[in-house]
């Protein structure tokens, strides 16, 4: 190899590749617009043994046929979790503002670490956070945050900024954190990923609508006082994943007062409920918080990764983030704080300009609309189950979720756990919808998770009817 052929290799990528790449964008931008029409599925089921065979080339390929490849065995081989009727994990919309804003940020390539490297980008960021802070009743003055990649590294750096606020060095291994058995799993793996062992972290059992139970939140505190430990943070939940519950957030801000704890809330899935306007009453409280996990690649349509930590007080972020190396001292910028001094990472992409195209496109009152109309959605879904016989419903409609299950009363326990699996596993073979099971007090149950901003009533109405029918010709067949 030498320079002559490295440089007509580039330059052919310059040339070709654009032309070819901006096509295929184009036609991407395009897909909502089809997408309904096309099956969930993939449709290549040899993608990864295509890709496992591959070679490392030690002398690169055609373009045009390494694009051919990615598009058969990787693209057209992966779930459509943006189309409408995929209900399961926390699924999403994709906004064409989002994905233009995605697109330049990754063309211009900024480093997204300090503001002297791209101030307007920095200033994006800025202004999103302190709007997202002022919707949960922070002063936008004082509160702060970063971008992050998703609502796993928010959790885990909101408990640095609890555990580095409120515990002294000495107290680390004392330390007790409490959060509910429907927190997100990102919550124990962060508390234990910054060294706190499993029996630090308290799971509060929850209630019949899978909230946390305050009253054993309380005694849970009191009983580890006494027993000489520190309690220090507790976790609350805005939209657990499995049942979209929100926890009480007022209750659980006035004990975490009381005890002098750090108030985390899991906004990853359930933080676009701020911009409700239907259910403000289910968030009431989340102004007591000191931090809040936020994922707008959830519920408000951005490509991943777009998720975000706002804390009440800039300084806790500071205090546990910020380093100031001596390779940095010509970009420190006096009158700001830089991104790497807020979070974990120093090299990363300016993911707020996504967000910041979709909200300058689509402006608040539209995506207060999109929230709105998504949490109902779950109530049509529990309207049309219950015109049929033999759905038992498991979690009341939440954040535009739903559980429930066929339980025909002919049927053993077991059988209805197997049912419900064959259930899920038959509406997902015929690739009109997505739904998969989770565990909800010992039951099997399908989870309908409607947050997506294209799903329509139809799309919700015309899934359950189709279960109803797989699921009565399976009983049949028992
Ligand atoms: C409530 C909740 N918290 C945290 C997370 C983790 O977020 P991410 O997958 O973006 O890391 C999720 C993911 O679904 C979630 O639902």
């Amino acid at each position: 190899m030498n320079r002559e052929e490295y440089e007509a290799k580039m330059k052919q990528g310059m040339e070709d590749i654009v032309t070819d790449v901006s096509q295929f964008v184009a036609d991407s931008v395009m897909l909502n617009a089809k997408i309904r029409e096309m099956p969930i599925n993939p449709s290549n089921a040899d993608g990864a043994e295509f890709i496992k065979k591959s070679e490392i080339p030690a002398y690169g390929r055609d373009t045009d046929e390494i694009g051919r490849e990615l598009i058969e065995y990787v693209f057209d081989n992966a779930l459509l979790c943006q189309h409408p009727r995929f209900f399961s994990f926390v699924p999403g919309a994709v906004s064409p503002h989002s994905l233009v804003g995605a697109i330049l940020a990754d063309v211009y390539n900024f480093h997204g670490g300090g503001w002297s490297e791209a101030p307007g980008a920095c200033a994006i960021e800025e202004k999103l956070i302190q709007w997202m802070g002022g919707l949960a009743g922070y002063d936008t003055e004082k509160c702060g945050g970063i971008f992050m990649s998703g609502g796993s590294m928010a959790n885990m750096s909101a408990m640095i900024a609890a555990r580095d606020t409120k515990l002294g060095e000495k107290d680390f291994p004392i330390g007790t954190v409490y959060l509910s058995d429907q927190a997100h799993s990102s919550v124990r793996k962060g508390i234990r990923m910054i060294g706190f062992r499993n029996d630090q972290q308290v799971l509060v059992p929850t209630d019949d609508n899978f909230r946390m139970r305050t009253d054993l939140l309380e005694k849970a505190i009191e009983e580890d006082i006494a027993a000489g430990k520190k309690p220090f943070a507790v976790v609350a939940s805005m939209g657990t994943t499995n049942t979209g519950s929100i926890d009480d957030l007022y209750k659980i801000g006035m004990i975490a007062q009381k005890y002098n704890l750090w108030f985390h809330v899991d906004g990853a899935f359930g933080g676009s409920m701020l911009l409700t306007k239907n259910y403000k009453s289910f968030i009431k409280g989340i102004e007591l918080s000191d931090s809040l996990s936020w994922d707008t690649h959830k519920w408000l349509m951005q490509v991943y990764s777009c998720s975000s930590l706002i804390v009440k007080d800039k300084q806790t972020l500071i205090n546990s983030f910020a380093e100031h190396p001596e390779y940095l001292d010509d970009l420190y910028d006096q009158d700001h704080v830089d991104p790497w001094n807020l979070g974990p990472e120093m090299t990363r992409p300016h993911r707020a300009i996504k967000l910041w195209c979709t909200i300058q496109a689509m402006g608040t009152e539209m995506l207060s609309y999109v929230v709105d109309y998504s949490v109902n959605n779950a109530f049509i879904a529990l309207d049309e189950l219950l015109r049929h016989p033999n759905w038992d419903i498991i979690s009341k409609p939440s954040c535009g979720t739903i559980n429930f299950r066929y339980a025909p009363s002919s049927l053993t326990k077991e059988e209805i756990d197997d049912l419900n699996g064959q259930i899920s596993k038959e509406i997902n073979d015929t690739g009109y919808a997505y739904i998969v099971t989770t565990k909800l007090k010992g039951k099997r149950v399908l989870r309908i998770c409607a947050i997506n901003a294209n799903t329509t009533a139809d799309d919700v109405r015309s899934t359950i009817i189709k279960l109803d029918e797989i699921a009565q010709r399976l009983t049949n067949n028992i």
